[in-house]
């Protein structure tokens, strides 16, 4: 027998329609509570909406799970390359053999970018953010490929924007890079895989060979998986909504790019690293930062600590801990920051003011560490991130167009003046 909850209001009795997901996760459906009884709910910041139902991430926050299409990202992260990952969340299955060599070579033949696009990197100033850059250059596309505006429900054409976002976002990436230290582009080489050619872009220099490490690729290739997708989050959800207006897949994605970029999301990479540069600097001093933390009158938070979701652990963030290890050593890399951050994970996993509110280190504490040992700069974290978000954030607008999705378009209780007659400029 299917679950109702009752709603009492203003004396009356509602029957709501109870949801309840694979994972036995339960939602009270309000669709048609403001027909029924002239209410909407509040929930700001949806700390306790579902916005859709969604069959592509399940994660649980109390028990630190994550799994993609139901595989454990521990398994993903351990034994899959980032492009089966990207096939499997935008495709819904782990690719075979065949279907992986087709996905990825049509993914290396649209690796380039169009000459005409290369002015632009010229018009950006020197210290262009590289997050304000991608984010222009993927909306550029899709003034490059006016096709692709009108072809939101054609599985083919949409597949052809799919190979060109996850081949030219990694040409884009690169080519900002290049951009900020005034070296010259590099073009893509089909013949190296997805993550070597990202890094050739990255590192190759025209004066010398650049040779490309395996310990660095298999470190990238497990950063980009932990990133892939992680459900509802403040990105993907922006892809859904721009996406639910049917503005094309390009444009959706480039409005992702930059809901990451704030440091509360994405953008929290690059701040964990200048934070602990900062309190390295200012003597290491661990206490002092974690008691600032603490102060309400103090704006500053400890980055990298504190999820919406995970309230015991972030999976991704055991991970990356475990494999910030195993490659500094492997490089031989040593490097005080990572030795800081472990003091302050210590120390504020001790105190009470990180215990009773839940805080633990996301996916974002560890994982500059590991970038900054590559050879990555800071301010190419986040596009790090955009890179492995990409796949995810194409299979949430899949399937918000595949389930014929509303425009996603949310009310509000108004608390500004009532009606007021306009007065005369001269007698205000
Ligand atoms: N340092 C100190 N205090 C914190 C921190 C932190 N990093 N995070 C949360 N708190 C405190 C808040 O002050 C609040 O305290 P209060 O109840 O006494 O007012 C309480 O913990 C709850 O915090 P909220 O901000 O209400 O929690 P919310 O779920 O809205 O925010 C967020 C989650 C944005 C991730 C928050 O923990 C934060 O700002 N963390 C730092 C930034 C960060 O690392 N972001 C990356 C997130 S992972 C990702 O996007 C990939």
């Amino acid at each position: 027998m299917s679950k109702t909850a009752q709603l009492i209001l203003d004396g009356k009795t509602y029957e709501l329609p109870v949801t309840i997901g694979t994972e036995d996760e339960h939602a009270i459906d309000i669709r048609n509570l403001r027909d029924l009884t002239g209410h909407i709910t509040l929930d700001v910041g949806y700390k306790n909406t579902g916005a859709t139902t969604s069959a592509i991430t399940f994660l649980d926050g109390e028990t630190g799970i994550l799994r993609y299409r139901g595989y454990p990202i521990e398994q993903l992260a351990e034994k899959s390359s980032f492009l089966e990952v990207a096939h499997l969340l935008i495709y819904g299955e782990l690719p075979t053999k065949a279907t992986l060599d087709d996905f990825s070579s049509k993914i290396t033949r649209h690796t380039l970018i169009h000459e005409d696009m290369k002015q632009f990197y010229m018009a950006f100033p020197r210290k262009a953010h590289p997050m304000g850059i991608m984010a222009a250059m993927i909306s550029s596309l899709s003034t490059f490929y006016p096709e692709s505006l009108e072809t939101n429900r054609d599985p083919e054409a949409v597949n052809l924007t799919i190979y060109r976002l996850m081949a030219k976002i990694s040409t884009i990436a690169a080519w900002s890079y290049k951009k900020s230290v005034g070296h010259p582009i590099v073009y893509p080489l089909n013949k190296l895989n997805y993550v070597e050619n990202f890094l050739n872009m990255m590192f190759a220099m025209p004066t010398e060979e650049y040779k490309i490490d395996p310990v660095v690729v298999q470190a990238l290739e497990t950063l980009l998986i932990l990133h892939a997708d992680h459900e509802q989050n403040c990105s993907a959800s922006t892809v859904r909504m721009v996406g639910s207006s049917q503005a094309n897949l390009f444009s959706s994605i480039a409005a992702g790019v930059i809901a990451l970029w704030g440091p509360l999301h994405g953008g929290a990479n690059q701040e964990v690293i200048e934070m602990l540069e900062m309190i390295q600097k200012d003597g290491g001093n661990i206490q002092k930062w974690v008691d600032k933390a603490k102060d309400k009158n103090d704006p500053f938070r400890l980055m990298g600590f504190g999820h919406r979701v995970y309230k015991n652990f972030d999976p991704r963030a055991r991970i990356i801990k475990k494999a910030c290890d195993d490659v500094l050593l492997k490089l031989g890399v040593n490097d005080e920051i990572l030795d800081l951050a472990k003091a302050l994970e210590e120390v504020a996993l001790k105190d009470e003011y990180f215990i009773e509110r839940k805080l633990y280190p996301n996916v974002d504490f560890y994982s500059g560490i590991i970038y900054k040992a590559i050879g990555i700069p800071k301010e190419m974290f986040t596009v790090m991130f955009a890179i492995g978000r990409l796949p995810g954030w194409i299979a949430q607008w899949k399937e918000m167009i595949a389930n014929k999705e509303p425009i996603g378009r949310p009310r509000q209780i108004y608390t500004g003046p009532g009606e007021r007659n306009y007065s005369n400029i001269a007698n205000r």
